[in-house]
C-alpha cells in the first residue's frame, strides 16, 4: 500500500485515484500526521502532494521526519518536490517565470521513474502549476528532466529511491502521468497491483461495521446512482439495521419510482419506506416561478417529510449519504495542525437538524468508481449507469410554474428522447441528456390546422464531473428524428429546439 501525504493541493484526490486505478491500495493523510502513525501504517512508498504554500514562508508545511527515516521510496509532486529539496539540503526560490497549464519537459537522463514510458532525449507534454522552483539539488540527486520554467522539473536520487517532479502526473493533461505513477508504485515501491473495487467494498464494509456498531442507520434514496450504491453497501455491512426512506416528490421521470422500489425490495431485500408526497410538493409549488424559490421550497419540504418518516421509525443514530469526492471540499489548513473538512450534501441541514452522525462510504470516490462499485455488488445497469439527475428533479426543467399537466408533457418528451438515445447506442457516451419544457407557445401547422402549443428544448452534454460541459454533437438526422417523434406523439408540443451552449457560460440545467 501507498501513503499519500496531503499538502493541500486541489488535485490530491486525483493522485489517489490514479494509484487505485493501477490496482494499489492507498490512503490520503494530512502532512501533519504523526511519525508513529506513519510507521505503523507501513507503506511501501510515500507520495507527497502539491500544495498552495511556499517553502520560503516561515510556517510552511514540512515533511514529517519519518518519511525519510523509513528508507522507502518517496515521490514528491510540485510542492512535495520543493519541500523535499528544501529539507534535504537543496534550494528553492520563487521565480518570475511561473508556469501554469501546458508545458514541455525535456528528458535528459534515464531513470527508473521514466523506464518504459519516456526515453532520454524526448520532449513530453506535462501540466504545470507553480510559482516557486528548485534551483539547487540536494546532495545525491540528479536532474532527469527540465522545462523552460523549471530547470529541475524531474529529479531522482536512485540510491535512496527519492524522486521529485515539478509537474502534475496525476492530471489527464499530463498524458503519460499515470504510467509514471505506476512505475513509482509498482516497479520502484514494489506494489503488486492486485487491489480491486471488491477489496474496496470489503474494507468499507468493515469500516461501516466499526463506525455503526449495533446502532440504526437511515438512508435517503433519491433514485440516483450514489444513494443507491451507498445503501446497498451499507446493507451488506449491517443488514436490517439500515432502513431506506424514499420521498417521492412527484418530480421524477417516468417509471423511475417503480424501478427503484423494485430493485431495492425485490433484488436486495432492503427495508424501504416509500412516501408519496407528490400532492404536498405540488401544492406548495403552485404558482412558484422563481428557480431559487422552487429549489428552496423543495429542499425544505424534503427535509420535513424525511424527518417525519424518520420519527415514525423511532429515529436513528446515523444518516447515510451518497456523498462523492467532488461534493466534498477537503482542504488542509497550512498554518495550523488541524484539518478542515467542508461537506456539501443534497439533503442540506438534515444531519444537524436531526442530530445524527453521518455515514458516507463513498466520499473518497469519483462517479465512475462508484459505478464500478455498484456493478461489483450486482446493482443493475439501469441504475448504476444512470445519468445524474438533480435533487429538485423535473421542477427545474419546467421553466415557469409547475402543474401536473406540464409534468406529464415533460415526462413524455423526456422518455421519447431517452429512448431514442438508448436505441442509437449513445446513452453511455453522454454525461447527461434531458428535455426542458419552455414557457413559450408557438404557432405551428399540423394537418390542415393551426396549432398554438408548447415549445421544448433538448439538452445533451459530455462532462467528467459536471463542473464544465460540452454540447454533445448529435448528427442532424438523429435530432430531426427525435423532434419528429416528439411533435407527433406528444399532444401539446409543436416545436423542438436543441441547446448548443457549453458550460461555462451556460449551466447544465436551465434553472
Ligand atoms: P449545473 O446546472 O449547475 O449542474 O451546471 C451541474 C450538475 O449538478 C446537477 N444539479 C443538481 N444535483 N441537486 C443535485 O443533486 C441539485 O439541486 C442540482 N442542481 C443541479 C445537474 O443535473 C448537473 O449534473
Amino acid at each position: 500500500k501507498i501513503l499519500i501525504l496531503d499538502f493541500g493541493s486541489q488535485v490530491t484526490q486525483l493522485i489517489a485515484r490514479r494509484v487505485r486505478e493501477s490496482g494499489v491500495y492507498c490512503e490520503i493523510w494530512p502532512y501533519t500526521s504523526k511519525n508513529e502513525k506513519i510507521r505503523s501504517f507501513a507503506p511501501k512508498g510515500i507520495i507527497l502532494s502539491g500544495g498552495p504554500a511556499s517553502v520560503a514562508d516561515q510556517d510552511s508545511p514540512r515533511i514529517p521526519d519519518e518519511v525519510f527515516a523509513l528508507n522507502i521510496p518517496v515521490l514528491g509532486i510540485c510542492y512535495g518536490e520543493q519541500a523535499m529539496c528544501h529539507q534535504l539540503g537543496g534550494q528553492v526560490e520563487s521565480s518570475d517565470h511561473r508556469e501554469f497549464g501546458r508545458a514541455h519537459v525535456d528528458v535528459v537522463e534515464d531513470s527508473s521513474l521514466c523506464r518504459g514510458v519516456w526515453a532520454r532525449g524526448s520532449r513530453e507534454q506535462v501540466w504545470m502549476s507553480h510559482g516557486d522552483r528548485v534551483v539547487k539539488l540536494p546532495p545525491g540527486f540528479k536532474v532527469i528532466g527540465t522545462s523552460e520554467g523549471a530547470p529541475y522539473a524531474m529529479i531522482a536520487d536512485e540510491g535512496r529511491r527519492l524522486y521529485g517532479v515539478q509537474f502534475h502526473p496525476e492530471v489527464v493533461h499530463t498524458p503519460h502521468g499515470a504510467a509514471l505513477l505506476k512505475n513509482f508504485t509498482h516497479n520502484i515501491a514494489g506494489c503488486r497491483g492486485n487491489w480491486t473495487m471488491a477489496s474496496f467494498r470489503d474494507l468499507e464494509i468493515e469500516r461501516i461495521r466499526q463506525q455503526v456498531g449495533d446502532k440504526k442507520v437511515i438512508c435517503g434514496l433519491s433514485g440516483g446512482v450514489d444513494s443507491a450504491v451507498a445503501a446497498v453497501l451499507i446493507h451488506q455491512a449491517i443488514g436490517d439495521q439500515l432502513t431506506c426512506i424514499f420521498v417521492d416528490h412527484g418530480m421524477l421521470r417516468q417509471g423511475e419510482v417503480d424501478e427503484v422500489v423494485k430493485t431495492f425490495t425485490g433484488q436486495f431485500n432492503i427495508p424501504l419506506i416509500k412516501r408519496d408526497a407528490s400532492d404536498l410538493f405540488l401544492k406548495e409549488l403552485e404558482g412558484v416561478k422563481d428557480p431559487e424559490i422552487k429549489r428552496k421550497t423543495i429542499g425544505r419540504l424534503f427535509v420535513e417529510v424525511f424527518e417525519e418518516e424518520a420519527k415514525k421509525l423511532g429515529g436513528a443514530d446515523f444518516l447515510a449519504q451518497g456523498t462523492l469526492y467532488p461534493d466534498v471540499i477537503e482542504s488542509v489548513s497550512v498554518t495550523g495542525s488541524s484539518v478542515t473538512i467542508k461537506s456539501h450534501h443534497n439533503v442540506g441541514g438534515l444531519p444537524e437538524r436531526m442530530n445524527m452522525q453521518l455515514v458516507e462510504p463513498l466520499r473518497d470516490l469519483f462517479k465512475d468508481e462508484v459505478r464500478d462499485l455498484g456493478r461489483e455488488m450486482g446493482i443493475p445497469e439501469n441504475i448504476v449507469g444512470r445519468h445524474p439527475f438533480p435533487g429538485p428533479g423535473l421542477a427545474i426543467r419546467i421553466l415557469s410554474d409547475i402543474t401536473n399537466d406540464k409534468l406529464d408533457l415533460l415526462r413524455k418528451i423526456d422518455s421519447i428522447y431517452l429512448e431514442e438515445i438508448r436505441s442509437a447506442g449513445l446513452y453511455d457516451a453522454i454525461w447527461q441528456a434531458f428535455a426542458v419544457l419552455l414557457p413559450v407557445r408557438t404557432v405551428g401547422v399540423m394537418g390542415d390546422g393551426r396549432t398554438y402549443d408548447h415549445a421544448c428544448a433538448l439538452r445533451a452534454v459530455t462532462s467528467v464531473d459536471g463542473m464544465t460541459a460540452d454540447v454533445y454533437p448529435f448528427d442532424m438526422a438523429f435530432l430531426t428524428r427525435v423532434a419528429g417523434r416528439i411533435v407527433n406523439e406528444v399532444r401539446g408540443v409543436n416545436r423542438v429546439t436543441y441547446d448548443i451552449t457549453s458550460k461555462p457560460p451556460g449551466t447544465i440545467e436551465w434553472e
